[in-house]
């Protein structure tokens, strides 16, 4: 039932009395003026949940924002925003102005495809899937879809180069650590993560990225997925607003979203996240999550002025930083930027770090640097969430580490790096020609290609799919559709070998031909 603070409304063509809203599908939207939750938040939401229980089906139209904001006695800009959000994540299709309808894609990415296979009926009673799982969890799209496959295809982004990675030194250290570890080291490891380790990367961060820091701060996770994921249920309620580069890393997003937690999409120029525009959009917002070193998917390198007024206005409104520091040690000439952990007084920033990149992702090993306090409620919630990470790749790892593998590894890479950057930019001016737009910095493992306005980026990765190329189009990675997004490609050259990138290269031109 509806307490007094809540208004909720039935609409259905077949209905009487919905004035304005003939034709329109039956919708339930009910708003708790009470709720810590925004309301543009409880009407996204319940409109996602209808969506994803199979109440509003692909190309139902919705009421307009007038009506529904007359019938929900909130502001039409509420409504507006709420309908926006939806319209970014794919749940609605249209611009604005005309009727709103669900979009297949929102039933094929957003929500689980066989909802009815979950929804069991049982003497009466409906079991359902959460709320959270219908929605950001389905994203992006079906689980086959999760696993791109084991060999890189031209121009996979975010895998190092798997081929030249130490595999027989690694299977060594591997054996030697088996060994020293038994019996000993069978049991439940430490959530905070292996003391070893831990020391040797506050050790590496001390003295390659100017972080002074100690192993009491640091939290071994399972990648930095697992570090967001940790960091949003320890530091965030379910309704508070986090921001995030707009375009962004759409898995950090989701698994804020699968959280609860409302995306800000703050938008990212040359200089970075524009901070002022974020204050603009969303002051009382608790969270940020950043990319400085390299934006992804961008690959700009945030600014000092900008990491400045981050720094102060986090310190300022009492929102905590999470800082995804996931590449910063793929820097071909300089050294990269210090990070804003180490400009940080007031203890509001997280540094979130990954061996994904510079090892190898199946290792699954990454860290959090945290403020003391903070990281012994992110060990506790790791220990809730898997008890603590392996063991033995830790040891092997620290080792790894302590040897000088680790920097001589990475040494290698950089090299590799630069040069397959070099050979790719080279390439796509050949076919393409010199004045196309490329956006590279002097680091990474990936690259944007812009392309005209009149070429449609998202049909050229799904006709690059056809023929064996792996194409991240830019608008895909856009939450805010107005304006409309700019037409590019993201494309990775570190585990592409360069034959494979002169192959592709000459694909992709075939494909820019033609659309
Ligand atoms: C921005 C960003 N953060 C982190 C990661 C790595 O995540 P993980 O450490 O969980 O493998 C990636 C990988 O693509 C990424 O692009």
């Amino acid at each position: 039932m509806a307490s007094p603070a809540t208004r909720g409304i039935g609409m259905n063509d077949h209905m009487h009395k919905g004035a304005g809203i003939a034709g329109r599908t039956i919708l339930h939207v009910a708003v708790d003026r009470r709720a810590r939750t925004p309301l543009a938040q409880q009407i996204y939401g319940s409109i996602v949940s209808a969506i994803g229980e199979g109440r509003l089906r692909t190309g139902a139209p919705l009421p307009s924002t007038r009506a529904l904001s007359r019938d929900l006695a909130v502001a039409r800009s509420t409504v507006v925003a709420a309908f926006d959000q939806l319209r970014a994540e794919g749940f609605l299709d249209n611009g604005r102005g005309r009727v709103a309808r669900v979009s297949p894609r929102a039933i094929r990415t957003h929500t689980n495809p066989r909802a009815d296979d979950v929804v069991v009926k049982r003497s009466g009673r409906a079991l359902t899937i959460s709320r959270r799982a219908n929605g950001p969890v389905g994203f992006p799209g079906d689980l086959a879809a999760l696993f791109a496959g084991h060999t890189p295809r031209p121009f996979r982004s975010g895998v190092p180069a798997l081929d030249l990675f130490p595999v027989d030194l690694w299977g060594r250290l591997l054996a030697r650590a088996w060994k020293r570890s038994l019996p000993s080291s069978l049991g439940y490891g430490d959530p905070r993560g292996y003391l070893p380790l831990r020391r040797a990367i506050a050790q590496y961060l001390r003295s390659a990225r100017g972080v002074s820091c100690d192993e009491e701060q640091i939290v071994i996770c399972s990648g930095s997925q697992q570090a967001i994921d940790l960091a949003a249920r320890v530091l965030l309620d379910e309704g508070d607003q986090a921001w995030v580069e707009d375009p962004g890393y759409v898995v950090a997003q989701a698994s804020l979203r699968a959280n609860g937690i409302g995306l800000v999409p703050v938008p990212v120029d040359s200089q970075g996240m524009d901070v002022r525009a974020g204050i603009r959009m969303a002051r009382a917002a608790k969270f940020i999550y950043v990319t400085p070193a390299r934006q992804v998917p961008l690959g700009v390198v945030m600014s000092a002025a900008r990491r400045r007024s981050l720094l102060a206005w986090a310190a300022s409104s009492g929102a905590w930083i999470f800082e995804d520091d996931y590449d910063s040690d793929i820097q071909f000439a300089s050294r990269p930027p210090r990070p804003l952990y180490a400009r940080d007084a007031t203890g509001c920033v997280l540094l979130a770090g990954t061996f994904s990149k510079v090892l190898f992702p199946a290792l699954r090993l990454g860290y959090l640097v945290a403020p003391v306090r903070v990281a012994q409620a992110i060990a506790r919630m790791k220990h809730l969430a898997d008890i603590a990470s392996p063991h033995l790749h830790q040891a092997v790892l620290a080792d790894f580490i302590a040897e000088g593998h680790f920097e001589r590894h990475i040494r290698r890479m950089r090299v590799l790096y630069q040069g397959r950057q070099e050979l790719l930019v080279r390439l796509l001016r050949k076919a393409l020609g010199p004045s196309i737009d490329v956006s590279r910095a002097d680091a990474g493992m990936n690259l944007v290609l812009w392309l005209p306005r009149n070429i449609d980026d998202a049909q050229v990765a799904d006709a690059g799919a056809a023929v064996g190329l792996d194409l991240i189009p830019l608008s895909r990675l856009y939450l805010q559709r107005d304006p409309r997004p700019r037409s590019g490609l993201l494309l990775g050259f570190g585990g592409i070998r360069e034959q494979d990138l002169v192959d592709g290269v000459a694909k992709l031109e075939s494909l820019l031909r033609s659309a």
